[in-house]
């Protein structure tokens, strides 16, 4: 299935993430080295650069990628939020401010900064967070041909609770059927 119905900007705060089909958005230490050379649709970073205002992230992904100009391929910039318990270690970048304070705060200040258009949260803590606070508007995820087996989940939240949602872009309660082969030949 194909997602054809491109983004939009109305001052969302999206949780936008490449996700792995078992779940992960990075591997083990943070590597990002796993992503596939997948097929995007035609015009699909123009579609998310043009539509986002702002980004909020954690300090972990951060000081994983600490490069203010390597969002999407470096074809996005603009105002970029950090949540961290210790910002005055953080070694500062142009556009990048970081916060310690209330996550609801930080994203005020992201919503502040993206000038109408949306927020991009690319953190699976600070999105969890959120999520519990009721201020996440989509959960835009772009599913991988691969497995992972370990990493860094989208959601991680032992002996918490489900979470319905319903799908935006289909029949809301409809499931959702991939069929993949595996790769045999790997050589
Ligand atoms: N697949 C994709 O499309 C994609 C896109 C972007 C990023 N990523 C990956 O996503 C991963 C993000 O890593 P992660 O989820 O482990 O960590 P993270 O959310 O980036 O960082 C966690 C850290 O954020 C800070 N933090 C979180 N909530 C806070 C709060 N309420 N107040 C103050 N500080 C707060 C804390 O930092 P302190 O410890 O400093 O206090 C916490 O240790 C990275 O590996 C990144 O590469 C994937």
């Amino acid at each position: 299935m194909h997602d054809t119905t491109p983004q939009t900007a109305a001052g969302k705060v999206l949780w936008h993430f490449s996700m792995s089909l078992d779940g992960f958005v990075a591997g083990p230490g943070h590597s990002m080295d796993w992503m596939p050379d997948a097929t995007n649709r035609a015009g699909l970073i123009e579609e998310y650069t043009s539509t986002t205002g702002a980004i909020l992230g954690g300090r972990a992904g951060w000081d994983a990628f600490p490069d203010p100009n390597a969002v999407y391929g470096g074809a996005w910039s603009g105002p970029i939020f950090v949540l961290t318990h210790h910002p005055e270690d953080a070694e500062p970048a142009e556009g990048v401010t970081f916060l310690d304070c209330d996550v609801a705060e930080a994203l005020e200040a992201a919503q502040r900064a993206a000038g109408g258009k949306n927020v991009e949260v690319l953190s699976p803590t600070v999105g969890r967070q959120l999520l519990e606070r009721g201020l996440i508007d989509e959960i835009d995820l772009h599913i991988l041909p691969v497995l992972l087996g370990d990493g860094i989940r989208l959601y991680d939240n032992p002996g918490g609770s489900p979470v319905p949602l319903r799908l935006i872009n289909g029949e809301p309660m409809a499931e959702v059927n991939f069929r993949y082969h595996p790769v045999r030949d790997l050589g």
